[in-house]
């Protein structure tokens, strides 16, 4: 055994993912979530510690019942839409969460840090293919609140020798090959599942959010990677940082971008199904084109994305069909 990790949000999506991984390399992943958009049937790999992030006691007690050699923090409101409309519950609860988080980390003596951070920090730069030194533009509360948090590591770096690798991910998808574990927000809002919700009649259509955008088929590109994928890079930040090699930055993009119409002809080749679709209007604060331009990750932490596209539609299609799918 290596230790323990303490898991914010891993009753999330991506969370419990890490968790997974965590145990199968030998982790202990001790899962802290206050279960307001997690589930606690996804704590599978690891003890639950539920509470809010926001509650310093809690979390200190936490720290010091597991002594957690590292903290990965996924924790934290991420409905961009939602954090349009309600920013000030954005500002409050994902920065109020961190800012304990970071001091209980201080006074446990924990360094070690790998940060959930989201390509949302670099905002409209349509485009433009996005590298680490891209200035960050973001354009709505949610993204605003993670560069806030990374900003905030960097003072905690300075002050008291934390270390952090922070992740910006680019679009997520998939799910865990074995289907123990997949991907249910509620409400939904993200394409992969809701193109499977309309192939399976959970939903009777998908609107597609604008077909006028300067692309070749008029539709947004998005660049995705498989949550497994995903979570390796994690593996390897962690083993970054107990390596000693210190604080660090890097995009989790593939660096090639499909369009929302290539992903439902995907899902439709993948599944063998037609999915029922009707042309709508733009969504509002939607970018054109969002890809990673970085290779740092590839050169520092020796990591690519190794599933495709339909690696990840065929690995949530089949969490999709598990009979005790939640609905
Ligand atoms: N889309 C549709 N119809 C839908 C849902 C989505 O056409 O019903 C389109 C969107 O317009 C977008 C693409 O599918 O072009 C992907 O949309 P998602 O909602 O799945 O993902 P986003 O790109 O909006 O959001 C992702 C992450 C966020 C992150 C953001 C950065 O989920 O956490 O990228 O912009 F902040």
């Amino acid at each position: 055994m290596s230790g323990a990790v303490l898991v914010t949000g891993g009753a999330g999506y991506i969370g419990s993912h890490a968790c997974k991984a965590l145990k199968a390399a030998g982790y202990l992943p001790v899962t802290c979530d206050d279960l307001s958009t997690g589930w606690a049937d996804a704590v599978k790999f690891g003890p639950l510690e539920e509470g809010a992030l926001e509650d310093r006691a809690w979390l200190d007690a936490v720290f010091d019942r597991w002594r957690p050699v590292a903290v990965m923090h996924f924790a934290a409101l991420s409905d961009v839409g939602q954090s349009v409309r309600e920013p000030g519950l954005y500002w409050r609860r994902n920065i109020a969460g961190a800012v304990n988080l970071l001091e209980a980390m201080v006074r446990a003596g924990c360094r070690h840090l790998v940060f959930s951070s989201t390509c949302a920090v670099y905002g409209e730069q349509d485009g433009v293919l996005l590298d680490e030194n891209a200035p960050r533009r973001p354009i709505n509360a949610y993204g605003a609140s993670k560069a806030a948090i990374e900003d905030m590591i960097g003072h905690f770096a300075a002050t008291h020798g934390l270390e952090a690798v922070t992740f910006r991910y680019f679009n997520v998808a998939g799910a865990d090959p074995e289907a123990e574990i997949g991907e249910f927000h509620r409400p939904e809002t993200h394409l992969v599942p809701l193109v499977l919700d309309a192939i399976s009649g959970r939903r009777e259509t998908l609107t597609i959010f604008g077909t006028d955008y300067d692309t070749p088929d008029g539709t947004c590109i998005r660049d995705y990677v498989h949550v497994v994928d995903l979570i390796e890079a994690h593996l390897a930040g962690l083993g970054w940082l107990r390596a000693g090699r210190g604080g660090a930055v890097f995009n989790l993009g593939s660096g090639r971008g499909y369009s929302v119409r290539e992903v439902i002809e995907a899902a439709e080749k993948v599944t063998g199904e037609k999915v029922p679709v009707i042309e709508g209007d733009r969504r509002p604060g939607d970018c054109t084109r969002l890809v990673s331009g970085s290779r740092r990750a590839a050169r520092e932490l020796d990591w690519r994305p190794r599933r495709s596209l339909e690696d990840m539609i065929a690995d949530a299609w089949r969490w999709h069909q598990r009979g005790d799918y939640r609905r």
